[in-house]
């Protein structure tokens, strides 16, 4: 494998000799297809750019063309928001958004999920995709929660390094893989106030206990490529910051790839975050700092040529962003096909609609249950209420062909997919049940809401199923919320609902936790779909009528109000619990639903844990008590009794999921490592240090659903 690498620096080296000046800074440039247009696009094609993004089909084939016909013909690569299959394509296969994915809490799914949509991907020519996001969604008021795998680092690690095994597969060189961006260097997610792009008041201490650690799990996955984030730490634009992307990225974490600014990070240097007095010296930091290549802010060009002229920019500089640059476009075999083939006929074929529903199946999360679910033979009238439960839009979420402005916002949904009234009609139907539907109202006040007639509709039901959530225009990029609660008259047709007293199931689908009140506090039962893509719908009723059993577990506490959050489990212990023992005087400090929570129609028992801190194994039996076969996963904690920093009151390490067939019991074994049970200390150093230690094994982060053991390292 060295060598191999050796020979690619080896062939980049030897391109990278025969450049000019000009040549090499405009393989640092990112060009913004649809944004310049197709004229200037082949005119920054025939200078030698190094990508473009956002570019499709024969505009991109037109635009390798040029660039292959240049005086060395190095191909661009093509860089795409494939972030849930390759969703901006209209005929491409719709995943759950990375969210709805995190709650499978598995590994195989995600990197399904990744090799699907490489494929795809690939076969529409392109090379590499703006994908994973390894953000926390601690504070989830955030417009972004969607598109990360939640609030806990281990967890989003796992499932990042997974999805970046399927895009970019055994090799580069595949027709079948692509480039993964692990996305976006870093504390993207913990801005002050959840305000997307801003700063966030974190130390590097932190950031070495928290936020790192995904990026590290990228890393030693392979990832290609890492997208230097928007927001600042500590005063300091991520973009500037060399300690961060070379200290800590390449020297320490031995990242190889190459870096991308986020969307114009270059320029708003100068425009927003004031740290450059024009973009000759936004040039020069971002240069300096460690980004190889400049999305979007093409201004690069003629800044870097002129700096480098005038000798203010070392053009070594310059040198290192190309070779890394070549080096990971040798790797693909760029030179030898430039275009990827995939696999033709593949967009949105069973296989890969199969490998969606699989996603969208173990996504389904169950967080209450009276008994209502799943819905009994007996029942023979189901009246399914809300605009989500028939909006493919809000089903799908914001990074799909038509729910992103990108490439073009009037474009209609294109068949198959399920919405949830869809899916629940179709199986009542086969179950000899009726259903009616009514909108009463979306998560947006409108003139179309009627709740009067979506409360006529329900009477006589035996059961209701009523879906809340948010819309497209809720979410993403500086669409954060200062409330989370459900918006719109969504509580208000509940209550109202619930008035008639009919069993009532509350079916979350949007793109983030939302502070349900009501909705999920009165409700028989809450299922929590999220954006569940194309086959959501499906999966949902396929839940709701225990066609499967929900085996999601929460990837992200649930707030029982906004002014609670950031409500993440893996919290710094603190004092002062005056009223009730809480923090708060008007409201527990607890989540509603916590991360790890999750039921399904069977239930499990756990017994015997034992930890031997010698051989680092755990071990612990684990029952199905229930009379379903059913999925556990079983997850395990730990916290350090006594350490020279505060240290989380839980945190997890690891996990592993068990089938178990009905009154079958199972001895689960899990290996831990020593360095498990590190802590960040005051010196930012990764240690174990000397102490007590408590392990907890168990079904969910709360207390109650652990056992634990002491034990000393
Ligand atoms: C987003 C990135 C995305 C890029 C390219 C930016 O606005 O922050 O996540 O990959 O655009 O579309």
């Amino acid at each position: 494998m060295e060598s191999k690498n050796a020979a690619y620096i080896a062939r980049a080296k030897e391109i990278l000799a025969q450049m000019t000046l000009e040549e090499k800074v405009a393989q640092m440039v990112q060009v913004p297809y649809a944004m310049v247009g197709r004229e200037e696009a082949l005119r920054w094609a025939k200078l030698g750019a190094g990508s473009f993004l956002h570019v499709l089909g024969d505009d991109a084939r037109e635009v390798q063309q040029a660039a292959c016909s240049t005086r060395l013909g190095i191909p661009v690569i093509f860089g795409i928001d494939a972030v849930r299959g390759h969703a901006l394509n209209d005929h491409a296969t719709v995943f759950p958004t990375q969210l709805a994915c995190a709650c499978t809490w598995d590994r195989e799914i995600a990197r399904e999920m990744g090799r699907v949509t490489a494929r795809e991907v690939a076969t529409d020519g392109l090379h590499w995709t703006f994908s994973p996001l390894l953000c926390l969604s601690r504070d989830t008021r955030w417009g972004r929660v969607n598109e990360t795998f939640g609030e806990d680092p281990y967890l989003t690690g796992e499932l990042a390094a997974a999805i970046i095994e399927g895009y970019q597969g055994d090799s580069l060189d595949d027709e079948e893989s692509i480039l993964a961006c692990a996305k976006h260097y870093y504390a993207y997610g913990e801005a002050v106030g959840a305000r997307d792009a801003c700063d966030s008041e974190i130390t590097y201490r932190k950031a070495r206990e928290v936020f790192l650690p995904p990026f590290k799990k990228a890393v030693d996955a392979g990832c290609a490529s890492f997208m230097t984030a928007y927001g600042s730490i500590d005063g300091t634009p991520l973009t500037i910051d060399r300690h961060s992307l070379k200290d800590i990225l390449r020297d320490e974490m031995g990242f190889e790839g190459f870096v991308v600014t986020d969307w114009d990070n270059m320029s708003s240097l100068v425009k927003q975050q004031f740290v450059a007095e024009d973009t000759d010296e936004a040039a020069r930091l971002a240069a300096e700092a460690g980004n190889d290549m400049i999305m979007t802010s093409v201004a690069f060009y003629d800044s870097a040529v002129k700096l480098v002229r005038e000798g203010r920019l070392d053009e070594a500089v310059i040198d290192e962003a190309v070779l890394h640059i070549l080096t990971i476009k040798a790797k693909m075999g760029l030179f030898e096909h430039p275009e990827k083939k995939g696999r033709p006929g593949c967009f949105g074929c069973a296989e890969h609609m199969d490998a969606a529903l699989r996603t969208a199946q173990r996504s389904i999360t169950l967080l209450r249950n009276d008994g209502v679910l799943p819905i009994a033979p007996s029942c023979k009238k189901i009246a399914v209420i809300g605009a989500n439960a028939d909006d493919v839009r809000a089903q799908y979420g914001d990074w799909t062909y038509f729910t992103h402005p990108l490439p073009d916002p009037d474009h209609v949904p294109v068949r198959p997919y399920t919405t949830i009234r869809e899916g629940v009609e179709e199986l009542a139907k086969a179950k000899g049940a009726s259903c009616v539907y009514a909108r009463g109202c979306g998560p947006i006040a409108s003139d179309e809401d009627d709740l009067p007639s979506a409360v006529e509709a329900a009477k006589g039901a035996d059961v209701i199923v009523y879906v809340v959530g948010d819309v497209v225009s809720q979410v993403g990029e500086g669409k954060d919320r200062a409330d989370l609660s459900l918006s719109g008259r969504q509580t208000e047709l509940f209550r109202q609902l619930r008035a008639l007293n009919i069993p009532l199931v509350t079916v979350l689908c949007a793109s983030k936790p939302l502070a349900m009140g009501d909705a999920a506090e009165q409700a028989d039962a809450v299922v929590v779909a999220f954006n569940g893509g194309a086959t959501g719908g499906k999966a949902v009723a396929q839940a709701l009528f225990g066609e499967i059993n929900p085996s999601g577990r929460l990837p992200i506490s649930f707030p029982r109000h906004s002014g609670q959050v950031p409500v993440y489990y893996n919290q710094l212990p603190g004092w002062h619990k005056l009223v009730d023992k809480q923090k708060y005087c008007d409201l527990p400090e607890t989540p509603l639903y916590v991360f790890g929570e999750g039921l399904s129609y069977t239930d499990f028992a756990y017994e015997n844990m034992t930890f031997d801190p010698q051989t680092m194994k755990a071990s612990v039996q684990v029952s199905n008590t229930g009379a379903r076969a059913g999925l556990e996963t079983v997850q395990v904690y730990f916290r350090d009794l006594v350490s020279s920093v505060m240290t989380p009151v839980k945190n997890l390490i690891a996990y592993k999921q068990v089938e178990l067939a009905p009154g079958e019991t199972k001895t689960v074994e899990i290996k831990l490592e020593r360095m498990d049970f590190a802590l960040v200390n005051r010196r930012e150093e990764r240690v174990v240090e000397p102490g007590e230690f408590m392990l907890m094994v168990g079904h969910s982060s709360k207390d109650a659903d652990l056992l634990t053991v002491k034990f000393a390292l």
